[in-house]
């Protein structure tokens, strides 16, 4: 499947599944109609390492229906705008943040983004750059932060579920050489990374497990898809991280 047409399926299907928002409390520590790896605890993570505050402003990529986003405006005190390619998504959003003068939601393609220059102290991205052309992506929000802004960016760098493990490779895990790490050397910025590859590996096993666990109330729910999707994830971590083809980090960049 498309990943545009499984997350027009996704979003809509989270806002009234039970049993994925107790799929999602037990893994990450709170529903917040996650899609990616971040647990609660990471995200705590990511804002000591952005020193948000109050009275500044960040810009989350990819925020889906915004509970992330709003977890970490309500957490740091800084206003967050976050932006989505999925309507259903961004419809979600803005309706539960209607009235609230810290937070803001557009459909918009992170791919080209429409700011003004230094608009932002920190870009956020929670398992999203995966999805858009990495060099271009990056060269249009860099200018997008103030003087002494930072970017952080989960991202994790492995064999993909359809691939041999024989093709992988394995010069690309640590951090310099991720994709990821390629582009920011070749922008000039620079960047510290914290490791998260063995605590992804421990996550993806809590994922299998949690997601058996509820396998039945999916199905009830005609929501199958949901388990179905979580177990492939799951499982790909479990068998890339075993065969040393998987690293996941936080990189935190910023302007020399
Ligand atoms: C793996 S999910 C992560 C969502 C959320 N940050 C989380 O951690 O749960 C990736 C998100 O990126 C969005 N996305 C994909 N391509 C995009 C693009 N070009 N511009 C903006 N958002 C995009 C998807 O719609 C989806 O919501």
């Amino acid at each position: 499947m498309l990943h545009e047409d499984f997350y027009s399926r996704y979003y809509p299907a989270v806002a009234s599944s039970q049993a994925n928002a107790s799929y999602c409390e037990q893994l990450y520590g709170k529903n917040m109609n996650q899609h990616g790896f971040a647990e609660v605890a990471h995200l705590k993570h990511l804002l000591r390492e952005t020193r948000l505050g109050p009275g500044q402003r960040a810009l989350d990529l990819g925020c889906g229906t915004g509970l992330i986003t709003e977890h970490l405006a309500e957490r740091s005190g800084a206003h967050f705008t976050g932006i989505d390619l999925e309507p259903d998504a961004i419809r979600q959003a803005k309706k539960r943040a209607r009235g609230r003068p810290d937070l803001d939601f557009q459909v918009m393609d992170m791919a080209e983004l429409d700011f003004p220059p230094a608009s932002f102290n920190a870009v956020t991205a929670v398992d999203t750059l995966y999805f858009t052309p990495l060099g271009q992506t990056l060269e249009g929000l860099l200018p997008l932060l103030k003087p002494g802004g930072r970017l952080a960016v989960f991202w994790s760098q492995g064999c993909d579920p359809g691939e041999p493990l024989e093709s992988f490779d394995r010069r690309t895990l640590p951090p310099n050489f991720t994709e990821l790490g390629v582009e920011l050397n070749r922008l000039g910025m620079a960047y510290r990374t914290l490791d998260y590859s063995r605590s992804d590996y421990e996550h993806a096993q809590r994922k299998l497990a949690i997601a058996e666990s509820l396998k039945a109330e999916f199905e009830a729910e005609g929501n199958l898809f949901l388990y179905e999707d979580h177990i492939q994830e799951a499982n790909g971590v479990i068998r890339a991280f075993e065969a040393n083809a998987h690293a996941r980090y936080l990189y935190l960049a910023w302007w020399l």
